[in-house]
């Protein structure tokens, strides 16, 4: 057994906790082996400008970051390296090698002081490995189709594949609700879905000011804005949506994306497009 593997305090138990919430493979793996997980990780503390990974190394070790910012360079065909994304609190790196017993395919390098937890190679292989390229088979194909993710990095989208969650609804289901407090991001997978807001003149129909089709996505704007739902978005038929919470969102999508996100919420105002139906 690695000399650094130890019992955990509760405190450090609940560090963990918090920094891998919103990765689905943590949460929904069953509970002997997520503790199992916890007791091989040990705690290590990067300074600014220390390399975790160098790109072209074996894989020994697999990371989550509690705090701290991380950044990815890559070196393509002998050119100098790229900056490629940045990894924070909540984010995991350095499966891919351990995945397929490759090379490290980037180097990692700490921009901050920060705190990471890692686990070792037997470790990661005999509980994350299957359920990480299970989940980023089925996700990466939708992910690659949605037009707002073209412009990433690949390897983003993988990321963004371990932090979604499957969920089904039926025809008029509510998928989110007018006036609720906004703590989802969503990807329609399969079917139709609208967003509906009440008919002027207190009818109590509803009009559609939206329509989302797969690879479609909704639900920034509560998330961006730090505001109630403005509108209810209901299942037309039978839909299957991923579902990706919102520390997951701030930290994959926001970012990146803020610049794309905000044009293209300035098309789509209900409030202001009263008679007009969106697609996107
Ligand atoms: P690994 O190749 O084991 O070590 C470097 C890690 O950087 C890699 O796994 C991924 O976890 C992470 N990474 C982030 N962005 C990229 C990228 N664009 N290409 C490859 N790896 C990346």
């Amino acid at each position: 057994m690695d000399q650094r593997q130890r019992e955990k305090t509760p405190e450090q138990r609940a560090r963990i906790g918090a920094s891998v919430r919103s990765n689905v493979l943590f949460s929904s793996m069953p509970p002997a082996q997520y503790e199992a997980l916890l007791d091989a990780m040990f705690e290590v503390r990067m300074k600014p400008n220390e390399f975790v990974i160098r790109q072209g190394d074996e894989g020994d070790y697999f990371y989550v970051v509690e705090s701290g910012e991380f950044e990815v360079y890559v070196a393509k065909d002998g050119g100098p390296p790229r900056r490629v994304m940045e990894i924070t609190s909540g984010g995991t790196f350095g499966e891919l090698a351990l995945m397929d017993n490759t090379p490290r395919r980037a180097s990692v390098c700490a921009r901050t002081d920060g705190v990471l937890w890692a686990v070792g190679r037997a470790t990661f292989q005999s509980i994350l490995v299957e359920a990480t390229l299970r989940h980023r088979k089925k996700y990466e194909p939708y992910l690659n189709d949605v037009p707002l993710l073209a412009a990433i990095d690949p390897y983003e989208r993988s990321a963004m594949a371990d932090c979604l969650v499957e969920v089904a609804f039926q025809d008029q289901e509510p998928i989110v609700r007018v006036g609720e407090k906004g703590d989802a991001f969503y990807i329609v997978l399969e079917g139709n879905a609208a967003a509906v807001v009440p008919e002027d003149g207190g009818s109590g129909k509803q009009k559609e000011v939206m329509q989302y089709t797969r690879g479609s996505y909704f639900g920034e704007v509560a998330l961006l804005r730090n505001e109630p739902r403005k509108v209810t978005v209901l299942a037309k038929g039978q839909v299957l949506v991923a579902r990706m919470d919102v520390t997951a969102f701030r930290r994959l999508l926001a970012r990146p994306l803020q610049h794309k996100l905000e044009q293209s919420m300035q098309s789509y105002s209900p409030l202001r497009a009263t008679d007009e139906k969106f697609v996107h």
